[in-house]
């Protein structure tokens, strides 16, 4: 019996390389990429993994790597840009156009039963994406001036990378939504999973900038931090014929926290951590 394949973007650090390690446990060939080779060699070295090295918002990089793929099982997009990474724009453009340009590239290489699983994040469930005009600009990620033209809806003093990576993020999660009719047309399903505080280089990045997130975690339903390895569990389950009948849906992973914010009256500290962190700059 041929191994199932699965091609992970993002595999050099965190969710990415927790989720790498998983699928190889779960008798997964894996195809990894990531910005440089450098986190992934350790991988390459332990599972035999085929390596590359491809900044997924280089769309010329992008099409040459789909075209070298081999059919895959299970396709997990977890790179990506938290606010203190980038400008408003960058975040925009890694976040939402470029995963939604791999989404369509890299599907094409789906066998038969296979699924891809999209990294959301909780801050995408507050976001502010009630007006329609907002939610339409997310569900087309490669019109340009994308950012431009949000910015002008959020008002330039909202444009701050905070307010991008909720706004690229509840992107993500209308992404996995549209995607999953036609998916689903080719037999394929399509999830994302929305992480809460994860303890990776980037969840360590943010939490330290944030007082009123470290704070507002220990009124958590499950006041800790997640591991990766929590989030790539969850990813493992999604992507495999245990969930052959989940799709176009989202998995939060975030120790409870969305749920409980969203009970809880306005202004309690884990309502008011998710609000405050758009206002990074
Ligand atoms: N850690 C958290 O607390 C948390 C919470 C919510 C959502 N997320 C999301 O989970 C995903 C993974 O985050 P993580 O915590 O593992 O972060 P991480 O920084 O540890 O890993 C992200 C990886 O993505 C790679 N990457 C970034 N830009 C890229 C690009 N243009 N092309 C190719 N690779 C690129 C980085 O090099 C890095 O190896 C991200 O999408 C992030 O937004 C993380």
């Amino acid at each position: 019996m041929t191994r199932p394949v699965a091609c992970i973007i993002g595999a050099g650090s965190g969710i990415g390389r927790a989720t790498a390690e998983v699928l190889h446990r779960e008798g997964y060939d894996l195809i990894l990429a990531d910005l440089s080779t450098e986190g992934l060699e350790p991988l390459r070295i332990a599972f035999n993994a085929q390596v590359a090295a491809l900044d997924i918002a280089d769309r010329h990089a992008l099409g040459l790597f789909a075209n070298g793929l081999p059919e895959i099982d299970a396709l997990v997009l977890t790179a990506g840009l938290s606010p203190s990474m980038g400008s408003f724009e960058r975040i925009l453009a890694v976040n939402l156009t470029a995963t939604a340009a791999a989404v369509e590239l890299l599907r094409q290489r789906l066998r038969a039963e296979g699924a891809a699983i999209l990294i959301s994040s909780m801050t995408a469930h507050t976001a502010p994406v009630e007006d329609p005009r907002i939610a339409a600009l997310l569900d087309q990620p490669e019109k340009p001036d994308l950012a431009a033209r949000l910015s002008e809806l959020i008002g330039p003093e909202a444009a701050l990378p905070g307010m991008a990576y909720a706004l690229s993020k509840a992107g993500i999660l209308r992404m996995a939504r549209r995607f999953a009719t036609p998916f689903g047309r080719q037999g394929h399903r399509i999830c994302s999973i929305s992480p809460g505080c994860i303890d990776t280089p980037m969840g360590r990045l943010e939490m330290g900038r944030s007082e009123t997130s470290r704070n507002a975690l220990k009124a958590a339903p499950i006041p800790r931090s997640g591991t990766s390895e929590e989030v790539s569990e969850a990813i493992a389950f999604l992507v495999s014929r245990r969930a052959s009948y989940i799709t176009g849906c989202d998995l939060q992973v975030d120790g409870g926290w969305v749920g409980a914010s969203l009970a809880d009256p306005p202004g309690s500290s884990l309502k008011s951590a998710v609000a405050l962190a758009r206002l990074k700059d």
